[in-house]
């Protein structure tokens, strides 16, 4: 059955999406593009007095929020969440010393369709290239970091929307495998931005740096995540693919925490499959109906593992890179948490339970060739 998508917002194209990042990364609404400049040096000297001022001087008033349209309040968002980012990375909460900080979230929050506060999009794809890119330290390590998932995004993007039309095609179909490969060279990009990382981000600088600025800020009383890579909705492919059926608490409660942080789209997606067989269920399933053997049936099963292998290239690459991170961590005794609250740890449940699916749908393909 076609999971409907009455009620649901509007999937933009890629082009669509596209066109409007570079629209949104163009913007300067608060006048930001020279005073982020300096950031970087407050960041190095840790001071948290400039930093603060320079947050100050460009929040805009409750009145002037109400004006902003909604690339406006994306921008405006992006920017203040530098700030937010470097302020906590000194130990100080933004809204400890901006208490006025709070209005103005909660309203281009409102306005973006977003938490509020910023997020991997706007850390990632709204932030402007060459010289008004926004970072925390200006280093070459957090530059090549954005550009990491800069590489990712729109692909990932791209594989979601396509898993979720493979979702519809019966392995019975030759579109089947087709649209399955469609999907692997999709989601390749995730594999590009893990190899980029892997070769031009220090893992130690890393965990000694770069992850404090992606920590949670306190606001509206409860938390809030900062925009680190964790927040890209991988969670929404596994989902699709092999999860949503997947009775596990940890790893439903590890997705959930980060479906707010996306755009509608994704959130409306992931509610759409909850409750439903994933994509691998469903394959499982019509290898066991009948006696009789299909070809066509038994290619399109095997290209569902190809597409699981690819998962598991980025994972357990980017798991490795994890681990040597947070050994460096461990060794000058910082907390083992990362950006996303969550302790490396959860990459290797994650990679298990990703794994187990793959075995299920083998074993049930084996059985099939001997039909
Ligand atoms: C030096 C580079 C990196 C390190 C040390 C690192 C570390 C981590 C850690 C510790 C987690 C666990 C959750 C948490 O943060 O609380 C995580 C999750 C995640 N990271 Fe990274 N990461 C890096 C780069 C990247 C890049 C470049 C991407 C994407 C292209 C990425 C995508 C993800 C995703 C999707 C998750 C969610 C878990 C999963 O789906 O397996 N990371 N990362």
């Amino acid at each position: 059955m076609r999971i409907s998508t009455r009620g649901l917002h509007e999937i933009p194209s890629l082009e669509k999406q596209k066109s409007e990042d570079l629209y949104i990364g163009s913007l300067d609404p608060l006048q930001s593009d020279d005073r982020l400049t300096r950031v970087p040096a407050f960041n190095k000297e840790r001071d948290v007095m400039a930093l603060v001022m320079t947050l100050q001087d460009m929040l805009p008033a409750v009145q002037e929020v109400t004006t902003f349209d909604y690339p406006q309040a994306c921008a405006a968002m992006r920017d203040i969440g530098i700030l937010l980012g470097s302020i906590k990375r000194h130990g100080v909460e933004p809204v400890h010393v901006v208490p006025s900080l709070e209005d103005r979230l909660n309203l281009l929050g409102e306005v973006t369709n977003l938490p509020p506060r910023d997020t991997l999009i706007h850390y990632v794809r709204w932030n402007p290239e060459g010289s008004r890119l926004r970072t925390y330290t200006g280093t070459e390590d957090e530059h090549q970091l954005i550009k990491s998932v800069q590489v990712a995004f729109h692909p990932l993007y791209e594989a979601i929307l396509s898993l979720h039309d493979l979702y519809h095609v019966s392995l019975d179909s030759s579109e089947f495998s087709t649209l399955c490969d469609q999907v692997i060279s999709q989601f390749e990009g995730m594999v590009h931005g893990v190899v980029n990382a892997k070769r031009n981000v220090s893992p130690q600088y890393f965990a000694e740096e770069l992850r404090f600025y992606f920590d949670p800020i306190q606001l509206n009383g409860r938390e809030y995540l900062g925009p680190g890579a964790v927040e890209m909705p991988v969670f929404l492919f596994d989902h699709i693919l092999w999860s949503c059926d997947v009775e596990d608490e940890t790893y439903t409660a590890f997705k959930k925490a980060y479906v707010p942080y996306n755009q509608a789209m994704v959130r409306d997606l992931y509610a759409a499959y909850e409750q439903r067989p994933s994509l691998v269920s469903k394959a499982v399933q019509e290898l066991s109906n009948g006696d009789d053997f299909c070809e066509t049936r038994l290619e399109s099963a095997k290209s569902l593992v190809r597409l699981f292998n690819l998962l598991k290239s980025f994972r357990a690459p980017h798991k490795k890179l994890a681990d040597k991170a947070y050994e460096h961590a461990a060794k000058d005794n910082y907390r083992e948490k990362g950006s996303g609250g969550y302790e490396p740890g959860v990459l290797h449940y994650i990679l298990q339970l990703n794994l187990n699916a793959l075995q299920n749908l083998k074993a049930r393909i084996q059985v099939y060739e001997r039909k």
